[in-house]
C-alpha cells in the first residue's frame, strides 16, 4: 500500500456520492500511517462500519482512527454534538477493547451541542414536509435543527454545556429550545456532559501544534458530496457543508495545510431518503445488490435505494471538491452480473436534449432520465494472480477516463485485507 498521507499536511477522504459509500473501511486503511484523524461536519447522521478480524465495529461520532492505536482523533468546531450519543459510543466501543481515554480522543469545546428539543424538531418537521410530499428523509437524529439554531445563535456549545449549573439554567428557561428536558433527561445529559469534559480541548490549536511538529492528519468527510448543502441535490440534503473547501473550516485548519484530497465512490450508487437519484434500479437486481451489499443503514436500518454509478454526479463532484484520486469500494457485490450499467449523461424528457452537466433547478430534476452504457461484468474480481479481473479494469479506466484522475484503490470485499492499489507513484 502506498501512503496518501505527507507529513504537515491533512489529507481529506471525502464521500463522492450520497454517502455510505465506505469511506469507513478505506479511511481505516489510509489511517494506519496517520497520528491524527479528524471529523469536521455532521453528527451522528452518519454511520461508519468497519469488520476488523470478523469483530463488526460501528462508529456514529467518533472517526474512524480509534481502530489504530498510535492514532489520536479529533472531532472539530464544525461538528453537532449530542452529548448523550457521544458518551454511549465511547462507552460502547471501550467495552469492545478500544482505547479512548481522553489523552488520544479530541473533542473541539466550540461543538454545537444537540438538544432533545432539535430531535423533537426534526422529527416533527419531516412530519409536517411528508404532509405535502417534500418530506427529506432525513435521520432523525436533529442535525439540522442543531445547524440552524447555531447560524441563529441560540444553541449551546459543548463548553457551555459543560460550565456548572449551565444546563439546569437553561432547562428552565422560557426559550423554545428548553422543551423536550424532563428531569430524567436533563440528569442523564449532565452526567453525559460530565463525562465528556475531560475530553474537551481547543482542537483548532492541536491540530495546528500537531502539524507543526510534522503529524500526518486525515480527515475523514461524512455523508457525500452529493448531500452537501449547497452543492448537492438541494433541498434533499444535509445541513452541512461536505465539500473539500469546508473541510479546514470545520477544524480550525488554513486550507494552505490541506495536502491531498480524494473521493470514496461506490461501484455503483446507493442514496437513503428522498430526492433526485439518476440511474436508479428497481426490481430484482435491486434487491439483489441491497441484498449482497448490506445496503440497509447502519444509522437508522432503512433500506438504501440502488442505482447504478453515476458519471455525471462523479465528474462534477471531482470539479468542485478537486479529487486528486478516486477509490472504488464494493466492486465484489457486482460480481456475476452480466452487464454493469453506467450512467454517462442525462437527457431531459420533454426535449430530448443530452447533457451531461449537472442539473440547477427542480424542474431540471424532475424532467431528465439517465443515459446508460452497459459494459461486460466480472463473475470474480481478482483472478488467479491476483489482479483485477479484466471486466472490472475496464470498468475502472473507463471512470478514469471520465473523471480524468485515477483510481488508486479498489476494494474487493469488506475485510480490511481485500483490495488493490493502482497507480501507485
Ligand atoms: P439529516 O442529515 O439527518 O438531516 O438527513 C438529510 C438527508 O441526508 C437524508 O436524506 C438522510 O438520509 C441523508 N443522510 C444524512 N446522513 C447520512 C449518511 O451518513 N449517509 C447517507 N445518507 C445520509
Amino acid at each position: 500500500m502506498r501512503s496518501m498521507l505527507t507529513p504537515g499536511k491533512a489529507t481529506c477522504i471525502l464521500g463522492a456520492q450520497f454517502g455510505d459509500e465506505g469511506k469507513g473501511k478505506f479511511v481505516d486503511l489510509v489511517a494506519q500511517d496517520a497520528q491524527l484523524v479528524c471529523r469536521v461536519q455532521g453528527g451522528n447522521n452518519a454511520g461508519h462500519t468497519i469488520w476488523v478480524n470478523g469483530q463488526k465495529v460501528v462508529t456514529h461520532l467518533l472517526p474512524s482512527g480509534i481502530l489504530h492505536p498510535h492514532c489520536e482523533v479529533a472531532i472539530g468546531a464544525g461538528v453537532v454534538v449530542d452529548p448523550l450519543v457521544l458518551r454511549d459510543e465511547i462507552i460502547r466501543l471501550m467495552q469492545q477493547g478500544f482505547d479512548l481515554a481522553p489523552e488520544r480522543v479530541h473533542i473541539d469545546y466550540r461543538a454545537t451541542a444537540i438538544l432533545p428539543a432539535h430531535k423533537a424538531q426534526d422529527l416533527k418537521r419531516e412530519f409536517e414536509r411528508s404532509k405535502t410530499g417534500a418530506a427529506i428523509g432525513t435521520t432523525g437524529r436533529g442535525i439540522g435543527p442543531a445547524y440552524a439554531s447555531r447560524a441563529q445563535r441560540d444553541a449551546p456549545r459543548l463548553s457551555d454545556c459543560v460550565t456548572p449549573g449551565f444546563l439546569e439554567s437553561f432547562a428552565q428557561s422560557e426559550q423554545a429550545l428548553a422543551e423536550g428536558f424532563t428531569p430524567e433527561i436533563l440528569t442523564e445529559t449532565i452526567e453525559a456532559c460530565n463525562f465528556l469534559r475531560p475530553y474537551l480541548k481547543d482542537v483548532a490549536m492541536l491540530v495546528h501544534n500537531r502539524l507543526n511538529d510534522g503529524a500526518s492528519v486525515l480527515i475523514e468527510g461524512a455523508q457525500g458530496g452529493l448531500l452537501d448543502l449547497a452543492y448537492g441535490t438541494y433541498p434533499f440534503v444535509t445541513s452541512s457543508n461536505l465539500i473539500a473547501g469546508a473541510c479546514p473550516g470545520g477544524l480550525g485548519m488554513p486550507p494552505t495545510r490541506i495536502g491531498t484530497i480524494t473521493g470514496v465512490a461506490k461501484a455503483y450508487a446507493t442514496r437513503v431518503g428522498h430526492g433526485p437519484f439518476p440511474g436508479e434500479l428497481s426490481g430484482a437486481l435491486e434487491q439483489l445488490i441491497r441484498e449482497k451489499g448490506h445496503e440497509f443503514g447502519s444509522t437508522t436500518g432503512r433500506s438504501r435505494r440502488i442505482g447504478w454509478l453515476d458519471l455525471v454526479a462523479l465528474r462534477y463532484m471531482t470539479c468542485v471538491n478537486g479529487y486528486e484520486s478516486i477509490a472504488l469500494m464494493k466492486s465484489d457485490v457486482l460480481s456475476g452480473l452480466d452487464h454493469i450499467g453506467i450512467v454517462t449523461a442525462y437527457k431531459d424528457k420533454r426535449s430530448g436534449t443530452v447533457m451531461n452537466a449537472w442539473p440547477m433547478t427542480q424542474t431540471a430534476w424532475e424532467n431528465i432520465e439517465p443515459v446508460v452504457e452497459f459494459m461486460d461484468g466480472w463473475s470474480e474480481v481478482l483472478n488467479s494472480k491476483g489482479q483485477l479481473d479484466p471486466a472490472l479494469d475496464a470498468y475502472v479506466r473507463r471512470i478514469e477516463e471520465w473523471i480524468g484522475v485515477p483510481v488508486v484503490y479498489v476494494s474487493t470485499g469488506a475485510e480490511r485485507t481485500a483490495g488493490i492499489w493502482r497507480n501507485s507513484r
